[in-house]
């Protein structure tokens, strides 16, 4: 079983795609850590990450890089969002994500482009969403126990430019697919989220089952 999990920064994606995996046995991929670990490549080796050719070659990163806390950090987020948009960074992370989705057994990753690009034939798929202000209110509060200063406002306005520049980039822009789930966490607990997300990949396994 694919299961795949879409939404924008802070919607609780990786909360429900890490439930699901735990709920149905199967191992899970976090792809926004790969953009992030190219992101803090093109950082170590001050590259230039509007140019595709720089980010290109910060596309061949050490595994070890994935353990890094500095992944983690707002900054990296921010730039993996511009790394991202190249099509050459994409394809170059496109078959190592397809490879762990179509593995034996299945599989859950979250990211912004599963259910649209990296497994279209993905047996459920979900679309998280939750209002801008409650993600930020989400991510603030996680810089904060994380020692950061960072304003409420500035986690905002970073939140809408990131959400702006995936839903806009011209390759594998973050957009529910077509026969995406949505779910919208605004106002639900963690454990409200994952029953429902659940809820929905069951609805969406039985549909499946009935009409072959
Ligand atoms: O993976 P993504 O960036 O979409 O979000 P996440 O890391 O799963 O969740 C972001 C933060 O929101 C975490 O601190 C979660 O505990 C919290 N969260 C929440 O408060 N309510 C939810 N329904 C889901 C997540
Ligand atoms: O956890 P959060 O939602 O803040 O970010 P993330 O999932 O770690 O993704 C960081 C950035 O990587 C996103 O803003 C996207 O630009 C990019 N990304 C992507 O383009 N496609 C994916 N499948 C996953 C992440």
């Amino acid at each position: 079983m694919i299961i795949a999990v879409d939404g924008p920064a802070a919607s609780g994606k990786g909360t429900i795609a890490r439930a699901l995996a735990k709920h149905y046995r199967l191992p899970h991929l976090d792809t926004g850590l790969l953009y992030r670990a190219v992101a803090a490549n093109v950082q170590r080796l001050e590259l230039d990450p509007g140019i595709e050719a720089d980010c290109v070659a910060a596309c061949d990163f050490d595994e070890s890089l994935l353990d890094d806390p500095i992944l983690r950090t707002d900054e990296i987020g921010k730039l993996a969002s511009v790394v991202s948009a190249h099509p050459l960074v994409r394809s170059a992370l496109l078959h190592r994500q397809r490879r762990f989705a179509h593995q034996p057994g299945g599989a859950v990753l979250d990211g912004r482009d599963i259910g649209t690009v990296i497994a279209p034939d993905a047996d459920a798929k979900l679309f998280i969403r939750a209002t801008p202000t409650i993600r930020a209110k989400r991510r603030h509060a996680e810089l904060r126990a994380h020692g950061s200063t960072v304003s409420l406002d500035r986690v905002l306005l970073d939140i809408r430019a990131r959400d702006l520049r995936d839903s806009t980039r011209g390759t594998a822009p973050m957009t529910p697919a077509d026969d995406a789930a949505l779910l919208d966490t605004s106002f639900l607990s963690i454990d409200a989220a994952i029953q429902r997300a659940i809820a929905l990949v069951e609805a969406r396994t039985a549909a499946k089952v009935a009409t072959p």
